[in-house]
């Protein structure tokens, strides 16, 4: 069964559906505090709107309906959720959002504020594949800034720059990119790196980067240095949902690569190599001091 709303949403409003009913968003629902956007771009999301919601299939609602049985709690879903229709649009639509909102009795404001709040999920049609280069303190000094200011030259069509969350091509088709800067990717000891659909490629140069997204618009899967074989964004996304495109153990076989480099270890190796160990924890900690009170 697909879906389509007949009723349009308002902020702080109710919506009602075939057979549903929509929790709305009440006076104790502060969307302003909630949400990082402006009340206009939250307006744009939840006010009287009615999105096509047939892109979201049969398949597509019993997969919701399968993640919301994985929950005590339904509302818990969410997080998952907003992966799975990121899975199939490439992003998160206004239709998306109401989807969300509507399997799990939530406000679209509030469904927005979270999908809003985490970088993961992406307002703007993405590319096949999605490029995030780590321009954060370590990475940045190493070479990360140079390496994203000459991809988003590199991949621009026109000979402007790319911006954050820009893509090159169409987005959805193939060879198609997006290009963001990332904060910390918890990679600091093999920087400057990148990833490509949050597969780590380490020790990146500004001639490998350039490389590496050449191969990508040739519809080349270079191996990341770590980690699962790259597939593309709405693969990952699927399992990132919590649904694998194989059998399960096709599925770990795939993503049995190396997952911790000789950097990360050599610290512990050293250790390990010298006879150095950590202090015992005392049996009882010692006080603390009394704080004084106000
Ligand atoms: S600064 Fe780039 S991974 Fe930490």
């Amino acid at each position: 069964m697909s879906e389509s709303l007949s009723t349009g949403s308002t902020y702080g409003g109710s919506s009602v559906g075939a057979g549903e009913t929509h929790v709305a968003a009440g006076p104790d629902v502060d969307v302003d505090a909630a949400s990082p956007l402006s009340r206009a771009e939250n307006d744009a999301l939840t006010v009287e709107s009615t999105p096509d919601l047939s892109v979201f299939g049969p398949d597509i609602v019993a997969r919701a309906e399968e993640q919301k049985a994985r929950y005590p709690e339904t509302r818990s879903a969410l997080l998952p959720m907003l992966h799975l229709v990121q899975s199939v649009e490439g992003y998160v639509s206004q239709a998306g959002i109401e989807f969300c909102a509507r399997r799990l009795n939530l406000a679209n404001a509030e469904v927005a504020a979270v999908a809003t709040f985490y970088t993961m999920y992406k307002r703007k049609p993405c590319g096949e594949h999605l490029v995030s280069v780590c321009t954060n303190t370590l990475c940045a000094v190493l070479g990360g800034d140079a390496i994203y200011k000459k991809l988003t030259e590199h991949l621009s069509q026109d000979g402007t720059p790319l911006k954050h969350e820009d893509t090159s091509g169409e987005p959805g088709t193939p060879g198609s990119i997006t290009i963001e800067h990332a904060e910390c990717l918890a990679a600091c000891d093999l920087g400057p790196v990148l990833q490509v659909n949050y597969e780590f490629y380490d020790n990146q140069t500004v001639d490998s980067a350039v490389e590496l997204v050449d191969a990508l618009r040739r519809g080349e899967k270079p191996a990341p240095t770590r980690g699962a074989p790259l597939t593309d964004l709405r693969t990952v996304e699927l399992e990132l949902a919590g649904f694998y495109p194989e059998e399960e153990a096709e599925f770990r076989a795939r993503i049995d690569g190396p997952s911790a480099a000789p950097e990360t270890l050599r610290g512990a190796q050293l250790a390990a190599d010298r006879g150095w160990t950590a202090p015992a924890m005392p049996e009882k900690a010692p006080a603390l001091p009394e704080v004084e009170k106000k």
